[in-house]
């Protein structure tokens, strides 16, 4: 089993050599990957970086960013995950399937994001708060790196002060708290992937 909502399907042809699962799979994720560094791109002031910390960030903060993104794939209401061939699998089939923890810590994670009700423009922005915020360490020009972590934050305030009414504060403090959430998910899922390496 490959159960990653990246993939398009839990179920993995048990003849099929593990290269082949991979390669397949690979095909399935990467779109997202690329779409990333696009955004990226767009960020005003990432292409500005040293291209050395735009790759240490990017390489980082990818699945933080693609948690965001795909956060609405989980649909903790009806209990299921939709992979990203549009098929949709119960939690408790990928459960059986060996899904754990994470699973459920995803699904948490995706239910509190889709309570703060973000706009596109603040889900975008947030999203660019998330990359920038992405691991250090490695990281070359540290002031630049929190010189454009500072502006992007400040802009994520003034849009969430702007939309939300009293609930402003609250909003803008839940989101920040989200990115020690994202990274340990990060941590737990680089686990995951690390153990499916080494034995597929
Ligand atoms: C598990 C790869 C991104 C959600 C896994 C596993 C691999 C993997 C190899 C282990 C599968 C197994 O043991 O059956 C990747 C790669 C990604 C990626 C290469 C980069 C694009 C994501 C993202 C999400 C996600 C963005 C969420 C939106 C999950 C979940 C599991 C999982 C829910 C199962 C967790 C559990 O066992 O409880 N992933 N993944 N992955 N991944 Fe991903």
């Amino acid at each position: 089993h490959l159960v990653c909502p990246m993939n398009s399907s839990p179920y993995v042809d048990p003849r099929k050599p593990s290269q082949e699962v991979w390669e397949e799979f690979s095909m399935s994720f990467t779109p997202a990957v690329r779409d990333v560094v696009d955004f990226a791109k767009r960020i005003p002031g990432f292409r500005e970086l040293p291209e050395h910390d735009q790759v240490g960030l990017l390489k980082a903060g990818t699945f933080e960013v693609l948690m965001v993104r795909f956060a609405s794939l989980f649909n903790v209401v009806e209990r299921t995950v939709t992979f990203l061939s549009g098929k949709r699998y119960g939690l408790d089939t990928l459960r059986s399937l060996g899904a754990g923890e994470l699973l459920n810590s995803m699904c948490e994670f995706s239910e509190k994001l889709a309570a703060l009700r973000l706009d596109p423009d603040e889900m975008s922005l947030f999203t660019a708060v998330v990359l920038v915020s992405a691991d250090r360490s490695g990281i070359q020009d540290l002031s630049s790196v929190e010189a454009l972590q500072d502006k992007l934050i400040r802009g994520l305030r003034n849009l969430v002060m702007q939309n939300h009414g009293e609930d402003s504060a609250t909003t803008f403090t839940k989101l920040l708290l989200k990115l020690p959430e994202l990274r340990s998910l990060n941590n737990m899922h680089s686990e995951e992937l690390l153990s499916f390496t080494v034995h597929p």
